[in-house]
């Protein structure tokens, strides 16, 4: 292995796989592999750069820099040493180490994580007399650690916070989805970026600000201000220039609409997609859904209801019903996508899915569902 391996890999939510790998494929990654929440692909630095800019569907690009066996801490300490970390760091710069492992030779993520830093640190006392300080919160250089049984990789995490941190979010909704979940459940659901957009529960406005950079080629990275890769020793920033050019050709612009029974989920919606600069894109509505009519001849839903933790069981398999009734009524001609938890609550909205998909969103399991709304469709 070189100074990186030239293997990379892209970390993502469970069911996203196949969406990440078509972002890197149009990106112009080669050797893609989509394994188990996460993406291989090569290409060059360029290409690391890219992905951290322009992949809306991954949560992190970590670089292997060395891979090697080891079956206990001491075999990891030595390995780890071996390195020559001047490579990767120096004494001006803060680290923290991150640690992933599925193996019966350690059991605990913490200790490996420490022992990693151990070598790192004692290297450097050895050579210098002094060392490079850890920083777990905001580290300019950060180093993962994954084992799978015996075999360790050692990695820098390109992106340093997690890139579902867009950069426009400024007030919490109380369960705003995750913008790399959001942007997956749009591009999984095949919305072609042309058709008019509307989520009549629309919360903080996630799908909504998602939708309009999805249709309008602004890049996830474009409010975003450090990746991690902007203190590497090599960072080249004129490079990182360069990547920022789309490599898309088209920009739709089709509505947007959100609306919300919640005046405060309005108002918090209405202050991301401000921060977003996108308000010329996206118009909100105060309103339930119940009395919301079709606001185009046809077009695309998609909703994230409740899911039912703060309201009563029976009360909330009423609700999804009512959506089911109210779709099936008032918005033939469109295509309509339900994600939920509630799986029970689910089958109370009574039409046929065109389409089912598992995904989870944090720990919970949930099902995405496509319907095709027609004339007396149930
Ligand atoms: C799970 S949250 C949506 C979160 C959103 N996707 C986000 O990223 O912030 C569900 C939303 O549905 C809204 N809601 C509940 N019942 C509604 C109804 N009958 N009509 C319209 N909105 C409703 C709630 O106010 C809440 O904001």
């Amino acid at each position: 292995m070189g100074k990186y391996s030239d293997v990379y890999i892209a970390k993502t939510m469970q069911g996203l796989e196949e969406v990440l790998a078509k972002e890197l494929k149009d990106l112009g990654a080669c050797r893609i592999k989509p394994g188990r929440r996460m993406v291989e692909f090569s290409g060059g630095m360029n290409i690391v750069y890219k992905a951290n800019y322009w992949l809306r569907t991954a949560l992190r690009i970590l670089v292997p820099i060395r891979s090697f066996r080891a079956i206990d801490e001491h075999q990891l300490y030595t390995e780890t040493k071996a390195i020559n970390w001047e490579k990767y760091l120096s004494l001006q710069h803060t680290f923290s180490v991150d640690s992933v492992i599925f193996s019966k030779y350690f059991n605990h993520s913490h200790y490996v994580a420490l022992k990693v830093k151990d070598a790192i640190v004692d290297q450097f006392r050895e050579k210098n007399g002094r060392r490079p300080s850890v920083n777990s919160k905001d580290p300019d250089i950060k180093i993962n650690i994954h084992i799978n049984i015996d075999r360790c990789t050692i990695s820098l995490d390109s992106s340093g916070e997690s890139l579902h941190k867009r950069g426009y979010r400024v007030d919490q909704h109380k369960t705003p989805l995750n913008e790399v979940l959001a942007a997956g459940l749009i591009m999984l659901s095949g919305w072609d970026k042309k058709t008019n957009f509307l989520d009549p529960m629309c919360g903080s406005g996630t799908f909504l600000i998602e939708a309009a950079m999805i249709s309008r080629n602004i890049p996830p990275g474009y409010y975003r201000k450090k990746y991690s890769f902007m203190n590497w020793l090599d960072y080249d920033p004129e490079l990182y220039k360069d990547i920022q050019v789309s490599p898309y050709s088209k920009q739709y612009k089709p509505k947007i609409l959100g609306k919300d029974i919640s005046f405060h989920a309005i108002a918090t919606a209405r202050e991301n997609i401000r921060r977003a600069d996108l308000m010329s894109s996206i118009s909100l509505e105060v309103g339930s859904f119940e009395t919301t009519g079709a606001p185009w001849i046809s077009g695309f839903i998609i909703i994230n209801p409740p899911y039912g933790e703060r309201i009563k069981v029976a009360a909330i398999g009423k609700l999804y019903k009512t959506i089911g009734d109210h779709l099936k009524k008032e918005f033939p001609g469109y295509k309509a996508w339900i994600f939920s938890s509630n799986f029970e609550a689910l089958k109370q909205i009574g039409l046929r899915p065109t389409v089912k998909k598992i995904l989870f969103n944090g720990p919970l399991e949930c099902k995405f569902m496509g319907f095709e709304m027609y004339e007396g469709s149930k």
